[in-house]
């Protein structure tokens, strides 16, 4: 009989996901029911629709979880799920659905951080990588790069045998980076979610055809802050950037053609990117190209900037954004440049799923961090300190 398996269940934004995990590094199953198309007519998450929809796919994704895992609720050893950050509304449907499902199976509840959880889905599949190849390719103190659409955090995470610590060394101001590609690709009138539309259509364009710059945002000195903690902190802000691309769209006369390149998207939904080529001149592809390298290069200045500054041994990059194949590409070779080892997750677990809440939940296990049957959504959890 296997051994340590744990169903993870993540319901935090616009994917009701749910995967059975072993020990933490055995994914024996990962099933995520995507709202695209429930939400891309409003060019946005609809929290109402997103708890409506987790309501409906939480229960056939669970038996997927498990069937394509071959496992039954009785094998299970403990149940875990995301407790926030997110959307409140959709935190509690998982949240309620593990909760039920654990008293019902006299099973260990375990709560985990969301970000946690998109740190733990490269930490995943590097232990796979080491169990293959009997070669630890991450060091630590690693310097966590999490950046989605709803974050944009660093995290300094420290592993202590069977557990991690986090420390909080960087956040975005305003717009998370993920948000700042939805808001350009919905003003340029592209499809949803923007993120995978710009990183398409970035290739086509001259990424230095428009200046953006971003300004370095100098951290408040608090008099009770130590000198050190001031200097590791990192300042991230994309609201600038968005209003700079409006602003270019005002400028240059574009409105008419952002309209004819809605009105047909809006005809054609589900329409390949490549399909869609001729609805964009250059000055469009050129503006894409441009807010993208631009996006880039400061997540990855300030990031190994951060890594040098805090003696990092490694990076990792995770959360949605981290599928951009740009920013990999030049995340990559700075890395390789600078000698400092560097890990992505797969683009599966790159985006939201619930294999990283399952592993993440493993030293839990280990360590009896259980959750309480008052456990409930928390939508600002913040992860470290
Ligand atoms: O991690 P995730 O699935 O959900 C959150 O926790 O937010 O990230 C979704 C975000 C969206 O903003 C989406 O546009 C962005 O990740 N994204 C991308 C790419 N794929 C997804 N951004 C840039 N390039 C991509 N290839
Ligand atoms: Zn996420």
């Amino acid at each position: 009989m296997l051994d340590g398996l744990i169903l993870g269940i993540e319901s935090s934004c616009d994917e009701t996901a749910a995967a059975v995990v072993r020990r933490g590094t055995d994914t024996l199953s990962n099933v995520v029911a995507s709202q695209i198309a429930t939400h891309s007519p409003y060019g946005g998450v609809v929290p109402e629709l997103a708890s409506r929809e987790h309501l409906r796919n939480i229960v056939p994704v669970v038996r997927a979880a498990l069937g394509e895992a071959g496992v039954g609720f009785a094998d299970l050893d403990a149940i875990a799920v995301t407790e926030g950050p997110g959307l409140a509304g959709a935190l509690l449907v998982g949240i309620s659905y593990a909760k039920a499902l654990a008293f019902a199976l006299n099973k260990p509840l375990i709560a985990v951080n969301h970000l946690e959880g998109h740190i733990h889905a490269v930490l995943l599949e590097q232990a796979q990588l080491a169990a293959q190849t009997h070669h630890e390719s991450l060091e630590f103190p690693a310097l966590a790069l999490v950046v989605s659409g709803g974050h944009t955090h660093l995290y300094l995470a420290k592993r202590h045998s069977e557990s991690w610590t986090y420390r909080n060394v960087g956040r975005t101001l305003d717009d998370a980076a993920g948000e700042a590609f939805d808001k350009v690709a919905k003003l340029l009138g592209l499809g949803y979610p923007g993120g995978p539309w710009i990183d398409a259509l970035a290739p086509h364009g001259n990424p230095n055809a428009v200046p953006f710059s971003f300004a370095q945002i100098k951290p408040k000195v608090h008099r009770k802050n130590s000198a050190k903690t001031v200097a590791a902190s990192t300042f991230f802000s994309f609201s600038g950037i968005k209003t700079a691309v409006l602003r270019y769209t005002q400028v240059h006369n574009m409105s008419a053609s952002i309209q004819h390149r809605r009105q047909k998207l809006l005809e054609h939904p589900g329409i390949r990117v490549v399909d869609t080529l001729d609805l964009f001149d250059e000055q469009t592809l050129d503006l894409i190209a441009s807010f993208q390298r631009a996006v880039v290069d400061d997540l990855r200045r300030k990031t190994f900037r951060a890594a040098e500054n805090l003696g990092a041994a490694s990076l990792l990059v995770s959360g949605g954004v981290a599928a951009n194949r740009e920013l990999r590409v030049r995340f990559i070779a700075e890395a390789v440049e600078r000698g400092l080892p560097i890990a992505f997750p797969s683009l599966a677990l790159s985006t939201d799923n619930a294999a990283m809440i399952a592993a993440a939940a493993w030293p839990k296990f280990v360590n009896k961090e259980f959750a309480s049957e008052t456990l409930t959504a928390d939508a600002a959890l913040a992860l470290g300190r």
